[in-house]
């Protein structure tokens, strides 16, 4: 790999400078996006591995970012167990027959992803090409509470009350949605690191709003199997939440090699908790990139010393990018990490 600095952070290697990429890199803040969103629907997109590839590529090409991440979304693995999916104009994500009963969730299929999500596969293939070893390909699947959310609420949520019944109300019958949910996500994950994924990461962007007892008797022991079942892959593993700073001391248990954060709590004071073992990716507020660049400058420069050239740190948002966001604020940011945080004793 010609730049491996994402990959020796995750690994907490020393590196010459931090490395950056950003959640959401490809996207509509980008023109060139914008220009093939004109002729497909979102999912199009996705199922089109040539389109996906070239999506993929467009951070890249525009920006010195030390990883590349497929273009795809968490809940096209879905549709395989059943689940009809659609991305409604200015709406999100809708789910047309959401998951309730155990009827529901007994009806789930059980798809492999080999062939159910082939096409995500084949991008992977098609990017690791056109990459050339240049920057890291990394690959990525929801955790199975965000992807349950999902199941359940139908599409996003306020309250998440009919994800909560659930599991309070029938938790054999969350269990059981709960197990089917950890294989898909586990085989998913494998299968992408087999098609070339050199890093894998886990978005379990909603866990944040269970309370930390909950998170740890309902969520924390499917992903905790994901994670051991994923290690066979031998390629580092990246577990991801939003408005999980009430839970730093359990994360470690997760059993992933890096932890992203979002902007809720101090960089420096949530590696207090995780804990030396763990490398650590955030912690920008996204919306900090509509600033003045004075004004990104000196947030980026406080994330940077609080991690204190620390090996295992990788800059980035705490929360995927923005639509709208500028794009020359984040060809800055990206140029600005590296040199603001270059390290004399190169690696
Ligand atoms: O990071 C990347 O560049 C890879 C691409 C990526 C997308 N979605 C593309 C996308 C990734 C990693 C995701 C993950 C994802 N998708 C998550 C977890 C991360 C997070 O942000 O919390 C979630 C919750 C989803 C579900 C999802 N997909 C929602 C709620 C929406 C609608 C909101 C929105 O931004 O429109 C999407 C659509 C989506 N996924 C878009 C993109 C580029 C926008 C689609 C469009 O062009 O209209």
């Amino acid at each position: 790999m010609k730049n491996d600095r994402f990959l020796r952070a995750c690994r907490r290697e020393p590196v010459d400078c931090t490395p950056i990429w950003l959640m959401r890199q490809a996207g509509r803040y980008m023109p060139e996006y914008r220009a093939i969103r004109k002729q497909y629907g979102f999912l199009d997109m996705v199922k089109t591995p040539e389109v996906a590839a070239e999506i993929t590529m467009q951070p890249v090409q525009a920006f010195e970012i030390d990883a590349a991440i497929i273009f795809a979304d968490i809940l096209p693995p879905l549709e395989g167990m059943g689940i009809h999916l659609t991305f409604e104009k200015g709406e999100g994500p809708v789910i047309h027959n959401p998951i309730r009963t155990l009827d529901d969730i007994e009806a789930l299929r059980q798809p492999n992803p080999r062939e159910s999500v082939a096409f995500t596969l084949r991008a992977i293939g098609l990017v690791k090409q056109e990459l050339d070893q240049r920057i890291p390909l990394i690959g990525f699947s929801g955790a199975p509470f965000t992807l349950a959310s999902y199941a359940i609420e139908g599409g996003s949520s306020r309250d998440f009350r009919h994800t909560k019944k659930l599991m309070y109300n029938h938790p054999t019958n969350w269990a059981l949605l709960m197990d089917k949910l950890t294989t898909l996500v586990s085989d998913y994950l494998l299968a992408q690191a087999e098609a070339g994924a050199d890093a894998l990461q886990i978005f379990d962007s909603w866990a944040g709003v269970l309370a930390p007892g909950d998170y740890q008797t309902y969520v924390l022991p499917y992903v905790q199997r994901c994670v051991e079942r994923v290690r066979a892959s031998g390629v580092p593993i990246i577990y991801f939440g939003v408005g999980m700073s009430g839970m730093l001391p359990l994360l470690p248990q997760v059993g992933s090699d890096v932890i992203g954060i979002d902007w809720h709590v101090l960089l420096d004071q949530a590696w207090e908790h995780l804990g030396p073992e763990r490398a650590v990716q955030g912690n920008l507020d996204p919306v900090v990139l509509f600033a003045p660049w004075e004004e990104i400058q000196s947030r980026a420069d406080d994330i940077l010393q609080r991690a204190n050239n620390r090996p295992g740190h990788i800059f980035n948002l705490g929360h995927g990018i923005l639509t709208e966001t500028p794009v020359e604020h984040v060809q800055r940011l990206v140029e600005y990490v590296h040199s603001a945080s270059a390290r004399n004793e190169s690696a």
